[in-house]
């Protein structure tokens, strides 16, 4: 089965980083052992659905509000999203838990908003290195699954990112990913995408990608070069 690798661009790129960055993937083909995910920032969503319009690249976001429309200044809706040509939003994402304080209750609600407009959620869930020293890793993963899970999780993508791997140049072990993908596994069942992300790099996504229960990967800082995610998704 191919594997999904998603670029999180984070609040990186800008009119003309999107085509340079963009061109080189489209015209080397995607592989034919990866489906790509390309998220920019919502800015930036119109330029790339452009220009991937007629690729295998798929267009996702890096957030959603839950409500369908109103006085949120600031926010997107999952609905506006589906028009802009979005088939993928992250939601949950550490930086949004941290620096926005959202709670596992209301990226639920987003992942159910995501779903109603024909959107596959790309949940995010993962430990802090607290966490994982006190051995709480897997409880507290677990934990964060059991509450941002809607019911409909077959419409769902997970995504194991551990704080600590993110951004770091640290990625976690490979037994590491094996024993937590081996317990979300066993939490949802089969069926259900687990990616793996946190210093996913050209070095290190062939071995990461082969581990049991990895059905792809989430790729911030490496997605931004094109060479390199070009190595990333021919792994
Ligand atoms: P990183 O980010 O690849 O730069 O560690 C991953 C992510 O935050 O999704």
């Amino acid at each position: 089965m191919k594997k999904l690798i998603v670029a999180n661009w984070k609040m990186n790129g800008t009119a003309i980083f999107t085509q340079k960055l963009l061109a080189p993937i489209i015209d080397k083909k995607t592989s034919p052992l990866s489906e790509i995910v390309i998220c920019p920032p919502f800015p930036l969503l119109h330029a790339a659905h452009n220009i991937m319009r007629d690729s295998q690249l798929h267009l996702g976001a890096q957030d959603c509000h839950h409500e369908p429309s109103g006085a949120f200044t600031g926010n997107v809706s999952a609905s506006l999203l589906k028009e802009m040509g979005c088939s993928f939003v992250i939601v949950g994402h550490s930086e949004r838990r941290l620096h926005h304080h959202e709670n596992n209750a209301l990226i639920k609600a987003k992942a159910i908003a995501a779903i109603n407009n024909n959107i596959t959620p790309i949940i995010c869930i993962g430990e802090n290195l607290e966490v994982r020293n006190s051995g709480q890793a897997i409880s507290t993963v677990i934990k964060q699954l059991s509450e941002c899970l809607p019911e409909s999780k077959s419409s769902c993508i997970i995504a194991y990112e551990p704080i600590w791997a993110i951004g770091t140049g640290m990625s976690a072990t490979e037994d590491n990913i094996a024993e937590m993908h081996k317990e979300i596994r066993d939490f949802v069942g089969t069926g259900i995408k687990i990616l793996y992300g946190g210093s996913v790099n050209a070095k290190n996504a062939a071995s990461i990608l082969t581990i049991d229960n990895v059905d792809g990967v989430l790729v911030g800082g490496a997605s931004l070069q094109a060479d390199t995610f070009l190595e990333i998704i021919n792994y």
